[in-house]
């Protein structure tokens, strides 16, 4: 991971907002299949995709094709936040002399194709991949396609043709949402093994690799096929750069997907294919996508002679990130590893390192935490000057590592921070006196937490509070109401012997405290007939019991 994580994420979520904005400004649109492919696209503008916003014609640039043309939306508010069109013009989505229409055309800078027309995009990526060589042009051609698409036989006229021109500078993306128009496409027209039922519903098809069957179809093809969890940022990264490695073949990457991702009672339900959220909703949707919140395990709390075996574990258990808790003997008594175990350590897995730095003089040592592989770095205030984290901060932003402030129970936010607030990733909330795990939550750190955001907000903090120390699925959903936004848990959730249970759960109590805040903002704006309509919503699953419930004993209903 050569990092830019941070970047990438935070993007991509400024996106989804822009798409409920724009789609519900215009009354219509497709916010479904708009969702499914945030990172996708996010990885793509701020990552590999070469181009000059300024420059779109740039004859060098590399080509974003979206084939599945109906996610406009998507496109556009990535369009808008790498600068081709300015972000206010993306409520201007479907109205009349808009350069932004419900399908994409080439009025709009960066639209490379006239998308709409299901299944043609995939052979005009084919012809501009072969002209791009004959040209003797290194841009490469990104495809995004649809499952529901794939259907359409001119894909697999393409398929055929990219394989036989050996067309190595062409990606495909497939946004495999398992959503097409009003059903399931396991139950239209299957591309993994034919699932049960009438209307299959994607989860278990998704979540099953051995029913998984379309990558066979692009290998029979004669494709370089990689499977990705298409909301992993990390995993598409490293597919799209392992594509870009691959010589003589065209690549797939087959990203599993969640239609309406970010928004639950989109999410998986094929009612939000082409509908746009209604005006009175949108407020609470924006918090719902802005709470969006990441569990990171600290690996000091399991075998520290095997910490590779606890990277492994963690791999296993799918967190957000994995917290690596750097101590040095000199600014807390104890020592665990340093920059050379974290370069040791990175090659076993793809997921974030979230690097927290307790060590003195950090400002001579960050440079080879990020040469190592963390994706954020975390140093502690009480160690910095103001000139040491400027350096620290303008090095970080330099090779485009997230870069983070901690702070110690006593102490308090340093005033020299405020300038660097605006473009600080995270902050570190220390809810035990740093120096090893197992320890128990100091309390006192709940009202600390509230009170450190609000002075962050008051400077136009974009990042994360993290909550770390002590953090277990007892106190987390205090946690998190008190607005932390990552959870570390060494004892919680390394300390565990199943430690993808413990951070299921955790999960879980998380979910229950952000369902409760959608809930309370609901009834803010609009009463109980509000908090009723936005139950409603959720008809997938059993969603609308568990909110009645959590209504009922909020006494929201
Ligand atoms: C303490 C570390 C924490 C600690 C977390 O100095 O910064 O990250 O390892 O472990 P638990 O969750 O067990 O307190
Ligand atoms: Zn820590």
């Amino acid at each position: 991971m050569h990092s830019r994580y941070d970047i990438i994420r935070r993007n991509t979520l400024k996106a989804r907002t822009l798409i409920v904005k724009a789609t519900a400004a215009a009354g219509s649109g497709h916010p479904g299949g708009s969702f499914s492919m945030a990172e996708i696209l996010g990885c793509l503008f701020y990552k590999h995709m070469r181009y000059d916003a300024a420059n779109p014609c740039w004859e060098g640039r590399d080509r974003l094709v979206l084939s599945k043309g109906h996610a406009a939306p998507g496109l556009f508010s990535h369009l808008a936040i790498s600068g081709f069109i300015p972000e206010s013009e993306v409520e201007t989505l479907r109205s009349l002399g808009s350069r932004l229409q419900g399908h994409p055309d080439m009025k709009c800078p960066g639209v490379e194709f006239c998308g709409g027309s299901l299944g043609t995009g995939l052979s005009y990526s084919v012809g501009m991949a072969l002209s791009a060589r004959m040209d003797g042009l290194d841009s490469r051609i990104y495809t995004v396609i649809g499952d529901g698409e794939s259907d359409e036989g001119q894909i697999w006229e393409a398929t055929m043709a990219a394989a036989k021109f050996k067309l190595d500078n062409l990606t495909v993306i497939l946004d495999r949402n398992y959503v097409q128009q009003d059903s399931y496409t396991e139950g239209v027209m299957p591309l993994d093994a034919a699932a049960t039922g009438p209307n299959p519903n994607p989860v278990a098809a998704r979540n099953d690799p051995t029913l998984w069957r379309t990558s066979d179809k692009w290998r029979a093809f004669g494709w370089h096929v990689i499977e990705v969890d298409g909301h992993r940022i990390e995993q598409i990264d490293s597919a799209i750069r392992g594509a870009k490695q691959v010589s003589g073949r065209p690549s797939i990457i087959i990203a599993r997907t969640v239609k309406g991702k970010g928004v639950r009672h989109m999410e998986d339900n094929p009612q939000w294919h082409g509908k746009a959220p209604s005006p009175e909703m949108v407020p609470i949707i924006l918090d719902e996508l802005k709470s969006q919140a990441a569990v990171a395990p600290s690996i000091i709390a399991g075998d520290m002679t095997r910490l590779d075996l606890e990277v492994k574990r963690c791999d296993g258990a799918g967190p957000d990130y994995i917290h690596m808790d750097v101590m040095d003997g000199i600014f807390v008594p104890t020592v665990t590893f340093g920059y050379e175990k974290i370069r040791e350590l990175r090659p076993l897995t793809d997921i974030p390192f979230d690097s927290h730095l307790m060590i003195s003089q950090p400002a001579r040592h960050v440079k080879k935490y990020a040469e190592a592989g963390s994706d954020i770095i975390t140093v502690h205030a009480e160690v910095c000057s103001v000139s040491e984290f400027g350096e620290i901060h303008d090095y970080l932003k330099g090779v485009d590592v997230g870069v983070g402030v901690a702070v110690n129970p006593q102490t308090p936010i340093p005033p020299w921070l405020k300038e660097f607030v605006p473009t600080l990733d995270q902050f570190i909330v220390m809810s035990v006196v740093p120096g090893r795990s197992g320890q128990k939550y100091i309390y006192e750190s709940h009202q600390k937490t509230r009170t450190i955001i609000q002075s962050l907000n008051e400077h136009g903090f974009g990042g994360v509070v993290e909550a770390d120390g002590g953090v277990n699925t007892l106190n987390v959903a205090d946690c998190f109401d008190d607005g932390a936004r990552v959870f570390v848990g060494g004892s919680s959730m390394v300390g565990q012997p199943d430690m993808k249970q413990a951070i299921d759960d955790i999960r879980g109590r998380i979910s229950y405290a952000r369902q409760r805040m959608l809930l309370h903002r609901a009834h803010s704006l609009g009463g109980s007939k509000l908090v009723h309509d936005w139950i409603a919503l959720h008809v997938v699953g059993e969603q609308s019991d568990t909110l009645n419930k959590i209504a009922r004993e909020s006494s929201l209903l």
